[in-house]
């Protein structure tokens, strides 16, 4: 049984986790919250903290869960009224069954590893333009913010190449869609609400003339194979549009915080650095660790459909569970020494990329963007310093950077 003070501490915890002291170094809040329970009943939240390792993955992979975004959005009276809340409950991620296997199987259908697979010198030419581009800023001296240089535009590129946006519309489309995630976090004014539905309708403007482009005249990319699926009656038109614009933001916006938290981080731990310089057959464990250290996404929203047990309590349904992945990967009881960044670390997977019926489709494509960007990010640059103030993003479940300022040198 937990002291009052342990509940008071986890309770202001929770309070304080997307406080912005804290966003930087969530982790002894979620500690704190652990120390209590594994699955803990939160009077803050109305709901279930669950920042256990093996709770978080059985939670993911529990087939009677509902999704806890959608029914969350689903509670403001005029949702049907906005179309950029109509369109993000329509996205893959928010679905439930039995519209979610159906989705997904027409996305798992175009998303295919073997198109992940064609993508790779594709990002390795991309990734070397987008470094000698940093190497060229940096030849002056002045400091270059990797984010706005590097860590947002890579993906962004990445992505468009591959379902077939054209390279200047890439950003373009980057812009309206930040408009859009604004509010997928839950916390909006209702001037982002105006904001975000204005910028959807551009959005929807824009890949409706690529669909058409598309039926008259297929290329070797995914919007091609998703108006095949359309024409094919697997798609209606809203989900056509639905699941083009949800792989394009999933494509970016999560890479994104991986790429400036690892080099960071990296920073942070010289030896760990120097290590990975050394050793680069270690590149796809550093990947794999830094997804776990950093944890991208910090955590996804279910709600109960049935009673569930879980750490040992009996939840019935309708009752909202929080599942920190970014409390789940640092769990003791998973990891050794989890605060510790370990390149070489072999422990079993870390749950980032989340788990069960929603387990992410690009999961492969954000490891080979990383396993390609982050070496020669090392590589190209012998001195590599933060120069200046950095700024944290403050978009909530999100952890990367805003502004990353960095001093490089050959
Ligand atoms: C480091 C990068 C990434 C991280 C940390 C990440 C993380 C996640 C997580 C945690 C989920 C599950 C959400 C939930 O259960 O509620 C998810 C779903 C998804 N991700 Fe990713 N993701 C990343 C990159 C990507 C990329 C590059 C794509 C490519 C388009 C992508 C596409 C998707 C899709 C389509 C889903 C929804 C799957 C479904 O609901 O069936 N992700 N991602």
């Amino acid at each position: 049984m937990a002291s009052d003070t342990a509940i008071q501490e986890a309770e202001s915890a929770i309070a304080r986790l997307a406080t912005p002291p804290m966003i930087p170094d969530p982790y002894p809040l979620y500690d704190a919250i652990r120390r209590v329970d594994r699955v803990y009943e939160s009077t803050t939240l109305g709901a279930y903290a669950v920042t256990g390792y093996k709770e978080v993955n059985t939670a993911a992979r529990m087939a009677s869960m509902r999704n806890g975004v959608r029914a969350a959005a689903m509670q403001r009276p005029d949702w049907q009224e906005h179309d950029a809340l109509r369109l993000f409950l329509r996205a893959l991620v928010n679905l439930d069954p039995p519209e979610h296997p159906a989705m997904r199987e027409v996305a798992a259908a175009v998303f295919t590893p073997n198109a992940i697979k064609r993508m790779r010198s594709s990002i390795e030419r991309l990734a070397h333009r987008f470094v000698e581009e940093l190497a060229e800023r940096a030849r002056d001296g002045e400091p270059v913010d990797l984010v706005p240089a590097l860590a947002s535009p890579f993906p962004v590129a990445v992505i468009s190449e591959m379902l077939g946006v054209a390279g200047d519309q890439g950003m373009l489309f980057y812009e309206l869609a930040n408009d859009w995630t604004r509010i997928w976090g839950g916390y909006y004014t209702d001037a982002d609400l105006v904001q975000a539905d204005k910028s959807v309708a551009e959005l929807r403007g824009y890949f409706s003339e690529l669909f058409r482009a598309r039926r008259a005249e297929r290329r070797d990319d995914l919007i091609s194979a998703l108006v095949e699926q359309h024409e094919a009656g697997r798609l209606d038109d809203e989900d056509l549009m639905a699941l083009a614009t949800f792989l394009f933001i999933s494509g970016f916006e999560t890479t994104t915080n991986l790429i400036s938290t690892s080099v960071y981080t990296l920073l942070e731990n010289r030896d760990q650095l120097e290590l990975w310089r050394n050793k680069p057959e270690i590149t796809a464990s550093a990947v794999e660790e830094l997804l776990r250290h950093g944890t991208p996404i910090s955590g996804t929203v279910r709600l109960t459909g049935e009673t569930i047990r879980l750490g040992g309590k009996e939840i019935p349904p309708g009752r909202m569970l929080f599942l920190m992945t970014a409390g789940a990967n640092r769990d003791p009881l998973q990891f050794t020494d989890p605060d510790r960044l370990d390149l070489t670390r072999n422990e079993g997977g870390h749950v980032s990329f989340g788990g069960g019926a929603h387990y992410c489709l690009g999961a492969n494509l954000a490891r080979m963007e990383a396993q390609i960007v982050l070496p020669m990010i090392i590589n190209r640059f012998s001195g590599i310093e933060v120069a200046g103030e950095v700024e944290w993003r403050t978009a909530i479940g999100l952890h990367g950077f805003e502004h990353l300022p960095l001093a490089l040198s050959d």
